[in-house]
């Protein structure tokens, strides 16, 4: 297939990128910046808020699939102001001009960070969250999400005939590079994540090897058929990042969480990825008890 991913040359771009072109489909890249991307695609460097180059780009990747990860992937990195424009256009240019460009599918990356935990009385409806929760966000970032989900809807409803839309919300994405002692997206290594739960606990320890959330994008780049338009589907590990039980850790650092989290025993995580399972037969293949290997005791 033909599949041009946005964001390609970031750090879950890259692995998807990676993943496409192991699995034998012809890859477009398009970043603002070059990156190490598998060779065998091919890589532009453009601003995909800039109407012509986006336009070049797509005439030129003719694509059967669009995976869109372009835009601000952190929280704070950016005025409020730019984070909500940039991410919220991005998603509506590319997502409208897939249809137009005659893609089957075209699948965004959200966050699980509309659900706004991180207010002190923050407390959910239930645990695990799964896609049915209702979304509160708290910041700029969280919002610009919600907003691409809603857009994810909106193009659902107004071009589902041609084109299926949906949207991902990977977990802390944590790239093949990271496992080995790289900084991760918030500056630590994954072992001080696990050694310093409140660093963790700001995601509800949730995380995802970048290369499986790669494998739940191709999967749905390859079976438009099997997913309902406008679904939101979670990329997250089956187990949690933490050495200790949610239903222990959860209430200590999200207060608001007290008698919700007491099923979370073992290893279970704050996130439930049966939705993702049950549409595409996606499983996440890693954890960081097997990535991290003997250097990380077992809890
Ligand atoms: N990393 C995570 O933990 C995580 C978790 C949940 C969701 N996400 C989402 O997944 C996506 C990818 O995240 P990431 O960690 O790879 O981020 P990243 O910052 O490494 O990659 C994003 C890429 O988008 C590119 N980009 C930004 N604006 C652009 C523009 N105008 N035109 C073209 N390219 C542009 C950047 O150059 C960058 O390479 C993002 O949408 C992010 O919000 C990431």
């Amino acid at each position: 297939m033909r599949v041009l991913v946005t964001g390609g040359a970031g750090r879950l771009g890259r692995s998807v990128v990676a993943v496409l072109v192991e699995r034998g489909h012809q890859v477009v890249s398009a970043d603002l910046t070059a990156g190490p991307i598998a060779p065998q695609a091919t890589q532009r460097v453009v601003n995909l808020l800039d109407d012509a180059a986006r336009s070049e780009v797509f005439a030129e990747a003719r694509p059967e699939a669009v995976l869109h990860l372009a835009g601000i992937a952190v929280p704070h990195s950016r005025p409020d102001t730019e984070i909500l424009e940039i991410n919220t256009l991005l998603a509506w240019t590319v997502l409208s001009d897939a249809a137009r460009a005659g893609a089957r599918i075209a699948v965004a990356a959200s966050s699980p960070t509309v659900f706004g935990y991180g207010t002190p009385g923050w407390r959910p409806l239930r645990l695990p969250l799964d896609e049915e929760h209702p979304v509160a966000p708290l910041h700029s970032y969280g919002l610009s999400k919600a907003i691409i989900e809603e857009t994810v809807r909106t193009l659902a409803r107004a071009e589902g005939e041609r084109c299926v839309f949906a949207a991902v919300r990977p977990g802390y994405v944590i790239a093949p590079e990271e496992w080995a002692g790289a900084p991760t997206q918030q500056g630590h290594t994954v072992a001080e994540r696990l050694d310093r739960p409140e660093l963790a606990a700001g995601s509800l320890f949730n995380y995802v090897d970048a290369r499986d959330a790669a494998e739940l994008f191709a999967l749905l780049a390859e079976r438009p058929g099997d997913v309902r338009s406008g679904q939101i589907l979670h990329a997250i590990a089956d187990d949690a990042l933490a050495r200790a039980p949610l239903a222990e850790l959860l209430p200590r650092f999200h207060p608001g969480t007290a008698g919700l989290a007491d099923g979370l025993t073992g290893d279970l995580p704050a996130f439930s990825n049966a939705a993702a399972r049950a549409s595409v037969g996606w499983r996440p293949r890693r954890s960081w008890r097997t990535e991290l290997g003997a250097s990380a005791p077992a809890s």
